[in-house]
């Protein structure tokens, strides 16, 4: 078998087979397929797509390109939850904790931050003294003790996503629907789950820019699921807009926090509840509807707040601080309207991109994050304003850093005069 006619074959528009993939893929880990191949045979994918048994057949292959986690010696279901990434999403550190307090087993390992999204193991940095590397071991133990842990990501897991990922990054091909489904879901089968409740984002701060694309990336993810036998049920939700009001990762986890203690934005509360649900519906068998009123229980009796504290204490860090502000990085600035009207668009990856440049994100993967940068948002799509109202407050380590993020912040919004439709957090539903 030769790289180039497999890259003529995908070129020309016809259906690769599945040793066909899996040579590539192969060759991918191993360097016989050199990086300029595997680059023209992206852009192909990209312009031509992959018809379903391929998708399947790639996200296999490269599932089991590394290692795959064995988490058999946790007895019952095990459900993890999967973002395609967005900006101010904390809804990890909401919705685990209120599953997991309904008796889920949630052993979930994140990802780091790159780009305009945020990543959720960043974010438990702020809590002091929190560990996210783990041994096997302390993984499990801490599971067994409180029903969930969130660690960092370790072994090779699906190696061959990395080189591609990377790849795909250089070369204008991440957004491409089946080269985003086999690589979320690679990830997701090699990391030994029973069940995943994805949560897929549409908007200007998504991968998927509409609807209808995150439609059909969601509908092919649970096609996977359910051809490789794990429980996949998907939502579709808005990144049109933050999700919550804070963007970076101190000021994230406070708010997810305030959110556990009953007193978080409601998009932040809704999106959560209903993740949950799915992951205790996924876990049980029962009706959603159901699992959505032992989610309300859970969060409002203050059980998932217990939970997530009790987590955090078992993997080194301070419960207590979860009861307090968290410290941000000491120079700030605000934004303020231009002119009265609604707020009428926020350019997400934008937000995002503001975040970033405030040291709160990472361009690269070996940047330093500051975990005291973000934005706290006082406005949002929708919202009517006066001028001068105060619209955000940017925090970062330097002074010389706030002019250009407000500027970014500044050119992210669209006023107008007339109130602008407001999408409802939750599109819709995918299940098998
Ligand atoms: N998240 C992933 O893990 N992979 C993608 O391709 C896009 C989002």
């Amino acid at each position: 078998m030769r790289a180039y006619d497999i890259l003529i074959k995908k070129r020309n528009g016809d259906e690769l087979s599945e040793e066909e993939l899996r040579f590539f893929v192969k060759g991918a880990i191993s360097g016989e397929v050199p990086d300029y191949q595997l680059s023209a045979w992206l852009m192909a994918v990209w312009f031509r797509g992959m018809t379903d048994a391929e998708t399947t057949a790639l996200t296999l292959a490269m599932a089991d390109s590394g290692d795959r986690n064995d988490l058999s010696a946790l007895p019952g279901h095990k459900i993890d939850k999967h973002s395609t990434g967005g900006v101010g999403d904390k809804t990890t550190l909401v919705a685990v904790p209120v599953a997991a307090a309904c008796g889920v087993l949630c052993p979930k390992m994140s990802g780091r931050g790159l780009g305009h999204t945020g990543g959720t193991a960043d974010k438990l940095e702020a809590v002091p003294g929190f560990r996210t590397s783990l041994s096997r071991e302390e993984f499990f133990s801490v599971v067994q003790k409180c029903g969930m842990s969130l660690m960092t990501q370790t072994g090779n897991i699906a190696p061959a996503d990395k080189k591609l990922y990377a790849l795909r990054d250089v070369t204008a091909t991440v957004d491409s629907l089946p080269l985003i489904a086999s690589s979320v879901m690679s990830k997701k089968l090699a990391s030994g789950c029973d069940g995943v409740v994805l949560d897929v984002k549409a908007g200007s701060g998504a991968f998927m820019k509409d609807f209808a694309e995150a439609e059909a990336l969601a509908r092919q993810m649970v096609r996977i699921g359910h051809l490789a036998r794990i429980r996949v049920s998907a939502l579709i939700t808005d990144m049109d807009k933050p999700l919550g009001l804070t963007v970076g990762n101190a000021i994230e986890v406070e708010e997810a926090m305030l959110t556990l203690r009953g007193s978080g934005p409601a998009d932040l509360r809704e999106l959560s509840l209903a993740l949950a649900a799915e992951m205790i519906a996924l876990s049980s068998g029962l009706e959603v509807a159901s699992c959505r009123k032992q989610a309300e229980e859970a969060l409002d009796s203050g059980r998932a707040f217990e939970t997530f504290q009790k987590m955090v204490e078992l993997q080194g860090g301070d419960p207590a601080a979860l009861e307090k502000p968290f410290p941000l990085s000491p120079c700030r600035m605000e934004l303020r309207a231009p002119v009265s009207g609604y707020l009428n668009r926020m350019q997400t990856e934008e937000i995002g991109n503001t975040a970033v440049l405030l040291g709160a994100g990472r361009s690269r993967k070996e940047d330093a994050i500051d975990l005291g940068a973000g934005i706290r948002i006082h406005v949002k799509t929708g919202d009517y304003v006066e001028k001068g109202a105060l619209l955000c407050e940017l925090f970062a380590a330097r002074e010389s850093m706030l002019e250009p993020a407000v500027e970014r912040y500044r050119a992210a919004l669209t006023f107008s005069e007339t109130p602008p439709k407001v999408r409802p957090i939750i599109f819709g539903t995918i299940r098998e």
